[in-house]
């Protein structure tokens, strides 16, 4: 179908679903066990209701806004998903280029298809790109890698904690991965791949279960870049993470692909700052220790959300995934520019001209149970 046709997001889904390559699609959608998670990431926007302000001054509405100090047309971000090919020829590059043409941020994965320096070298002069790091047993590669990132002008590392083993995708593992497929070569550092049980597992064999706290002090002497821990799931992790020094959290469960029955990111941001306000005296969007959240955001309201309860920005990353594949970049045009225009209704709607405008009272949270 015409992309004219699409109007949302969930669109590029159903497209997508009927036009990707089945092992591509598998891999791309699949979530663990049950995928109960999953299905809740974007439930959980459905129990949050606005309280929107009338009689406000929208002619105009500004939602550009900065993270972790740069900055972005939109509060949203393009977050790591692995495998770029296997949905279309240039797999990443479709995310870059989409990115600096309408002024978003990309985080770039540890396991893109692309090489690293082939994603760098895609974006325009002064667009900004974070790096999305699994950490290796062997800490010289990942050590490598930091480094390299850091000085091809990387501005935030994001250390995915919610992966010491990766979860079970059973719509994945009934797929072969076919080491041979050039859309799956990934780049050093997923050396020493066990490629028996679906894409997902073969790729992931080199990550570190053993990493723990301890080592953040390692990361810190490695490099100066901002650390955001990548798939916190309660507030006692978050505040370890600030006590600790960290840039900030992705409050996420990995697009519902680990631990099944984990809550959403949405869920869990509300508990993060009523408890960090309750014991660190902490307010959001905080400029020192930000926090984002991501799963299921599939509406600029789903983002307005996050952002009235304190988030900095939110990440997206199936429906990107799904526009691509369907469409190529006309595809990444068209779901940023969908996003676009649903911020801007919104926000009038909301009586919010600006991102500042949109605080914790636009939200009714009543329906969500914190702990
Ligand atoms: C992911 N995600 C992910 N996260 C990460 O830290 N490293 C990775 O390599 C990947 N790979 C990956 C592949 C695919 C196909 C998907 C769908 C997701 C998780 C991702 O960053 C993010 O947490 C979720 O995708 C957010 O949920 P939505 O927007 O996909 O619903």
């Amino acid at each position: 179908p015409p992309l004219s046709t699409i109007l949302n997001l969930h669109d590029f889904e159903a497209i997508a679903r009927q036009v990707m390559a089945d092992k591509a699609w598998a891999y791309y959608s699949s979530a663990a066990d049950d995928e109960i998670t999953n299905r809740e990431n974007h439930a959980a926007y459905h129990r949050i209701w606005f309280r929107p302000r009338v009689l406000r001054d929208v002619t105009e509405v500004d939602f550009a806004t900065t993270i972790l100090g740069h900055k972005s047309s939109m509060p949203i971000y393009i977050t790591a998903t692995a495998l770029g090919k296997l949905g279309h020829p240039d797999g990443e590059l479709n995310l870059t280029r989409a990115a600096g043409k309408h002024g978003v941020i990309q985080m770039i994965p540890t396991l893109a298809s692309c090489s690293f320096d082939d994603i760098v070298d895609a974006a325009l002069p002064g667009q900004v790109q974070f790096f999305q790091l699994y950490v290796n047993k062997d800490r010289k590669i990942t050590k490598r890698i930091v480094q390299h990132a850091e000085k091809r002008g990387i501005k935030g590392l994001f250390i995915t904690v919610d992966a010491p083993q990766l979860g079970r995708r059973e719509k994945d593992m009934r797929m072969k991965f076919d080491a041979e497929d050039p859309s799956e070569v990934t780049q050093a550092g997923s050396e020493g791949v066990d490629r028996s049980q679906g894409a997902a597992r073969a790729i992931s064999s080199f990550i570190d279960p053993g990493l723990n706290w301890d080592d953040l002090k390692w990361f810190k002497s490695i490099t100066t870049m901002p650390l955001i821990l990548k798939g916190v799931q309660c507030w006692e992790d978050a505040l370890e993470a600030y006590d600790r020094g960290l840039a900030g959290v992705v409050l996420s469960n990995h697009g519902g692909r680990q631990l099944d029955f984990a809550r959403s990111g949405i869920e869990v941001l509300v508990e993060v700052v009523d408890k960090l306000k309750e014991k660190r005296g902490l307010t959001f969007p905080h400029e020192k220790f930000q926090l984002f959240c991501d799963g299921g955001v599939r509406r600029a309201t789903d983002v307005l959300k996050a952002i009235a309860l304190g988030a900095t920005a939110v990440g997206i990353g199936r429906p990107f995934l799904y526009a691509y594949s369907a469409y190529g970049p006309e595809g990444m045009d068209r779901a940023l520019e969908i996003l676009h225009s649903e911020f801007e209704m919104n926000m009038r709607l909301l009586g919010a001209p600006t991102i500042k405008h949109v605080v914790p009272s636009m939200v009714d949270t009543s329906n969500i149970h914190t702990h």
